[in-house]
């Protein structure tokens, strides 16, 4: 019978006879579902002997950075490294409209930034990562770049130390929907633990072309206004994803006596069971029209607001 606490003692018996006594173990969170029930996991293993490693590339969505320090660092006690990178991929960023060149950036850039911070961090065997059955399985998918990224850099020329370090990946036989129950049996907050799927380069592939700070500040209020009507409307756990994508256009607007000539946002959300075809949701015109008028009243920079009408195939969820 599948139990979520007795899969909890099994691994945390099999990382404590793994590591030994005095292994220290060096993780990269991300604030995903993943990486999050493995830091947790093996806080609970190992304690302070992990280290965790959280690059802010300024692409996250709205106080993510903030909830991520405070649920582990804060509240669970975990030894965590925040490294505040957003000014570095910005730059790396400049000018690149091209959806792929900008993937390839912020996956390389995290990469270089782990690097930087791990060699910082002495006497460490065990790299963890969040690596579930199905990555394992699927291990081509040409745009994850997510939980492959490190292993794929193994091609790159020499390995950096830190790559000699032994693999800990303690939910490599679990599902997705046995990691969630793993993640709130570990006490993570259940909002984290059932959030919709965030993809790596973040915000960099829903700001569509050059990715600017600017952008990314309206994106951020957007996409925050959407999903807290989500959550209010009790409609976030009835779609699978859902996000706001920051077109760089201009349209005229009024508000008021004042005429307004600003940016759009478009709203996504989507109904789907493997993410591989997927159907707009369709969500209450009443609700829309109340998220719609939200953004344009209170986030600045913004005039329309579009509802993404397109299935996949043959759109993708994501806009880039
Ligand atoms: P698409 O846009 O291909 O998205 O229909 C399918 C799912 O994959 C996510 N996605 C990504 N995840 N790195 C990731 O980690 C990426 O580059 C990436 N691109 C798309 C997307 O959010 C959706 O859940």
């Amino acid at each position: 019978l599948w139990n979520p606490a007795s899969i909890i003692d099994d691994s945390i018996a099999h990382v404590r006879d793994m590591v030994g006594d005095d292994g220290k173990v060096l993780l990269g969170l991300s604030g995903g579902v993943d990486s999050s029930v493995v830091a947790a996991m093996l806080h609970k293993a190992i304690g302070d002997r992990l280290t965790c490693i959280f690059v802010d590339n300024g692409l996250l969505r709205l106080h993510e950075g903030d909830q991520v320090m405070a649920t582990f660092a804060q509240h669970m006690g975990v030894k965590v490294i925040r490294v505040d990178a957003e000014q570095r991929f910005l730059d790396a960023l400049a000018g690149e409209d091209d959806p792929e060149k900008k993937r390839k950036i912020i996956g390389n850039l995290f990469i270089d930034i782990f690097e930087e911070e791990a060699a910082k961090i002495e006497g460490v065997e065990f790299l963890a990562q969040g690596t579930i059955y199905p990555d394992v399985i699927e291990s081509a998918g040409a745009k994850s770049g997510k939980a492959h990224v490190i292993k794929s850099h193994h091609n790159v020329g020499g390995l950096p130390d830190y790559m000699k370090l032994q693999l800990v990946e303690p939910l490599r036989e679990l599902f997705k929907d046995e990691v969630r129950k793993i993640g709130v049996e570990l006490g993570l907050p259940s909002e984290m633990v059932y959030r919709h799927p965030f993809p790596g380069p973040g915000l960099g592939v829903r700001i569509l072309g050059e990715v600017k700070k600017p952008y990314a500040d309206i994106l951020r209020q957007a996409d925050h206004i959407f999903i807290q009507e989500l959550r209010n409307h009790d409609l976030y756990d009835q779609v699978s994803q859902a996000f706001a994508v920051f077109l760089p256009v201009k349209s005229v607007g009024v508000v008021g006596d004042a005429r307004r000539y600003e940016y759009v946002v478009s709203l996504r959300a989507v109904e789907t069971v493997d993410f591989m075809t997927a159907r707009f949701a369709h969500l209450p015109f009443e609700f829309l029209e109340l998220v719609s008028r939200r953004i344009i009243n209170e986030v600045t920079g913004i005039s329309r607001v579009a509802y993404d009408i397109s299935s996949k195939p043959p759109a993708t969820i994501e806009w880039e």
